[in-house]
């Protein structure tokens, strides 16, 4: 296997690359041409779902060729560990009114789907010109509510991610790679 940024310091807990930053940057490259076709001539909002969405909303903005301004909320749905436990709550919200704006959400993955579907209703309800979602990992397995997808960067199978972005308790967002924990890591474990 390959090595990757941080492996001689987290190499144990991680078992091996899914995705790495050069086929991620070229997914980004496809994704910020798509979006910037369909968005011609108008202006975008790009909203990053912090954290995790932080490094491939920087990624992706910087792809795209129409204007966009960037805005970021922040919402608690996981907390330790890596099982859902179905609430969402919003801990920071926008700070630009998004009322006639065409406004992309983007987001790291979506598992459960629970975060994308209440920060649609919620957004929705604010009268967006239009609203899109895009997000870099889609893991349908573990869907518990139908969310509906503009842009996906990759299907994934149903593993823990982490890297470009994505943590497990706060670790390993600094990852070039994706890469894939070992289940011992968070099976049985408290958190
Ligand atoms: P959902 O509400 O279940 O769709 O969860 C979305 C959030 O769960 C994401 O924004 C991530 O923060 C977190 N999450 C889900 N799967 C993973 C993973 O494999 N690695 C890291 N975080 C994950």
């Amino acid at each position: 296997m390959h090595g990757w940024v941080g492996h001689n310091v987290y190499g144990a807990e991680l078992e091996r690359v899914l995705l790495d930053s050069a086929a991620i940057d070229r997914r980004v490259r496809e994704l910020g041409d798509s979006i910037s076709r369909d968005y011609a001539g108008r202006e975008l909002l790009a909203v990053g779902i912090l954290k995790g969405a932080l490094i491939f909303l920087a990624d992706l903005v910087r792809r795209l060729t129409v204007p966009v301004a960037i805005d970021f909320v922040a919402v608690g749905s996981y907390g330790a560990g890596t099982e859902s436990s179905g609430a969402v709550r919003i801990l920071k919200d926008l700070e630009q009114d998004i009322a006639g704006r065409h406004v992309l959400l983007v987001e790291d993955i979506v598992d459960t789907g629970l975060t994308l579907n209440y920060l649609l209703e919620i957004f929705r309800a604010r009268a967006p010109a239009s609203l899109r979602v895009c997000v870099l990992l889609d893991k349908p397995e573990r869907r518990r509510v139908p969310v509906p997808i503009d842009y996906c960067g990759f299907v994934i199978p149903d593993e823990f991610v982490v890297g470009y972005g994505l943590d497990y308790n706060e670790r390993y967002r600094h990852l070039a790679d994706i890469v894939v924990l070992r289940r011992e890591v968070y099976r049985g474990s408290s958190v």
